[in-house]
């Protein structure tokens, strides 16, 4: 059956360096054809960020099914059976209780969101991750970048291909300044809550990076740097003692540039939170954490500048697909107590690991 959908490249405003970013519209995401989830996955690699209007009526079951044919289509080819149980989920957050699969994130006190009760959402607050934070009493006015990230274990589960995130509920729209707050001056103007995605355009073609074990635990008490990339190093990340049990083949050592599997171009696909070690081509090993840090804040540093970040001004009904390979965002904003938002996320772990550059230089 042929497919009515539309694809429209996003016009970003002028002076804007971001090349990224499509509307979709014309397709029904319960009842999606093969032809339709063939031609929004080639979108999806094409343009990164997906973004459909009106999807309120989509169901937690279509979210998921939806992500996971994404996932099946996209590692269409490579043989592997996808495992739809591997789905990324931390025990803290709150589920929907007929399709667990699905997270409720957002903020405020929620009586009821489709049959889990008396929620109690936190929007993530800089002021618990940075070792500085805007002054209370420019909090309404300004924020920063909580932390670029990929959505990804990082040990064990091979990376997501797609995050999909539905707008449900949101607060009364306002406008915010994000900080850099490195010496810089830079700033950026967002709507209250975005999410902001960047792509970096250095290609670092032939280095490696080996990601903590137990990632997230371990560098669970530092803090991140001002702009939310990658953390400061002050000895808060824990030993290998006071991690769990270690199995050396869960430990995931990484291209630093990931290939696009439609367009074939390279992403700088570096999550500097929980990267632990490099190793060069020479088969040196940088061990150093500080200087592991230093290296890759340089690298990416330029990929946030205010020009090159989309930050998605989210409606009731939004429906993002973004490319979790090809991307890093972060969340952004302070919301207070009563503006209260709602949610909706899947992400399931990839069947197999990212591919770097085809052809490495050394
Ligand atoms: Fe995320």
């Amino acid at each position: 059956m042929a497919s009515q959908m539309k694809i429209e490249r996003m016009i970003h405003e002028e002076g804007s360096g971001v090349n990224f970013g499509a509307h979709i519209s014309n397709v029904d995401l319960e009842s999606a054809s093969d032809t339709d989830i063939t031609i929004l996955a080639e979108a999806f690699y094409k343009y990164q960020v997906l973004v459909l209007k009106n999807q309120q009526i989509l169901s937690p079951r279509a979210q998921y099914e939806f992500t996971e044919r994404l996932n099946s289509a996209a590692s269409m080819g490579h043989g592997n059976k996808h495992n739809p149980k591997r789905f990324l989920l931390s025990p803290d957050l709150n589920t929907v209780p007929h399709q667990p699969q699905v997270q409720i994130i957002g903020n405020g006190f929620v009586p009821e969101h489709q049959g889990a009760k008396n929620l109690r959402l936190q929007y993530p607050h800089h002021r618990s991750s940075h070792p500085t934070t805007i002054a209370d009493e420019d909090d309404v006015e300004f924020t920063r970048f909580y932390r670029w990230h990929i959505d990804a274990a990082l040990y064990d589960d091979a990376p997501p291909v797609a995050t999909t995130i539905l707008a449900v509920t949101l607060p009364k729209r306002r406008m915010q300044t994000v900080r850099y707050d490195d010496g810089t001056g830079d700033e950026l103007s967002v709507p209250l809550g975005t999410i902001a995605f960047a792509k970096d355009k250095a290609f670092v073609r032939s280095t490696r990076v080996e990601y903590a074990a137990h990632p997230y635990i371990w560098m669970g008490r530092a803090k991140s740097h001002p702009t939310g990339l990658g953390l400061i190093s002050e000895g808060k990340e824990l030993d290998d003692e006071q991690l769990p049990p270690v199995d050396p083949t869960s430990i995931q050592i990484l291209p630093m540039c990931w290939r696009n599997p439609v367009t074939n171009r390279l992403a700088l696909q570096v999550h500097a939170a929980v990267a632990r070690r490099l190793h060069l081509a020479n088969g040196e090993v940088i061990d150093d954490l500080e200087r592991v840090r230093d290296i890759l804040y340089r690298l990416q540093r330029p990929g946030i500048a205010p020009q090159l970040v989309y930050a998605h001004d989210w409606e009731e009904g939004d429906f993002v697909i973004f490319h979790n390979r090809g991307l890093q965002h972060s969340i952004v904003g302070s919301l207070a107590e009563d503006e209260v938002r709602i949610m909706r996320q899947c992400i399931i772990a990839g069947t197999e690991m990212p591919e770097g550059p085809e052809e490495v230089v050394l």
